[in-house]
């Protein structure tokens, strides 16, 4: 049954013995940029051992973490769509800028818990944002979180949206999280995740906002003086593969990537907010950095002075999105 299946189509790849009969080992390079013992890095993992495990070693999944393939997410992507790679996860901001409505994600204070975040990409907003991708050649698998971002800087303290201004800080590639600081009086380097340690160290950068396993792997924790708990910003991935390669893979090979996929998206869900609280602990053990947290009152504080990004946010992509992300609120 499964051969004739392969060979419907022409266009899958060779396949001819018993069980996954693959001529020669299918290899999928997953190119990341952060750490190993992160959600990313452990949910790539999971799921490269889940592949191999399920297809008897006929699928290998390689992964390439630290952005030892390429540096930059952004070259990264252009390498995914051309099919130079089979498989990467960017953060939904690196998305943008092929995919404007993506920006969604990176309004401040999107999600009111990690739930809701979920929820979110589970309904009809992440229904939405995937629909999107086919169109450059690129095949959403699953939505993966970290975490809530956290603002850090040799500057501080940071309690009130007015103590930012005059700073400059390092942001990922969205406009949206641009805008969101050019109202705080902030100037920003859309600068590669792995040059923000020495961008830091040098004060070419006075600051940056990641989330708390982001700040950790990679010691940005150790150039800085300031950590504020803001949880103003969300960070989540997006699995993508290439959709040629997609097309072409037998569909027992799917069938178990999908499988293999669910079950890393599940077990990831819970070890990320396991992994930021363990790496808030191990900052504060390993550094004498300031930390402070938001109070409510003063988030309220920041959530009014933020909002115009959801007026401009509507204004260009129509309401329909915000108004799922507002029943989610409420
Ligand atoms: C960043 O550039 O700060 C993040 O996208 C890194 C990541 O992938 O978590």
């Amino acid at each position: 049954v499964m051969i004739f299946k392969l060979f419907q189509s022409q266009e899958k790849l060779a396949f001819d013995d018993e069980q996954f009969g693959l001529k020669d080992q299918i290899v999928i390079r997953f190119s990341h940029v952060v750490a190993e013992n992160t959600p990313k890095g452990l949910a790539a993992k999971y799921f490269a051992e889940l592949v191999s495990q399920k297809t008897s070693h006929n699928v290998k999944v390689e992964i390439f973490a630290n952005g030892s393939l390429y540096t930059d997410d952004t070259e990264a992507l252009h390498a995914l769509k051309q099919g130079e790679i089979q498989m990467m996860a960017p953060a939904t901001s690196k998305l943008t800028t092929s995919f404007p409505e993506w920006q969604l994600v990176d309004l401040p204070f999107v999600f009111p818990s990690y739930k809701a975040a979920t929820e979110a990409f589970n309904g009809k907003i992440g229904k939405e944002l995937f629909s999107l991708l086919e169109k450059e050649n690129l095949k959403g698998l699953s939505f993966w979180s970290n975490g809530f971002k956290q603002m850090t800087s040799h500057i501080g303290p940071i309690h009130m949206p007015e103590d930012l201004a005059g700073q400059h800080f390092r942001i990922m590639p969205s406009k949206i999280i641009e805008e969101q600081y050019n109202l705080l009086n902030v100037k920003t380097s859309m600068l590669p995740f792995n040059s923000t340690y020495q961008s830091l160290e040098t004060h070419t950068v006075t600051g940056q906002e990641n989330t708390l396993s982001n700040i950790y792997s990679k010691k940005f924790y150790r150039v800085q003086e300031h950590l504020t708990i803001s949880n103003h910003g969300f960070l989540g991935y997006v699995v993508l593969m290439n959709d040629d390669f997609w097309n072409q893979l037998p569909m027992n090979i799917q069938e178990i990537i999908i499988e293999s996929m669910n079950e890393a998206s599940e077990i990831i869900q819970n070890k990320s907010i396991e992994l930021n609280q363990q790496s808030l602990k191990n900052i504060k053990n390993d550094s004498d950095i300031q930390i402070y947290e938001l109070i409510q009152t003063e988030k309220d504080k920041w959530i009014e002075y933020l909002q115009p990004v959801y007026e401009q946010y509507e204004l260009e992509f129509g309401n329909d999105l915000t108004q799922e992300l507002y029943k989610i609120h409420n």
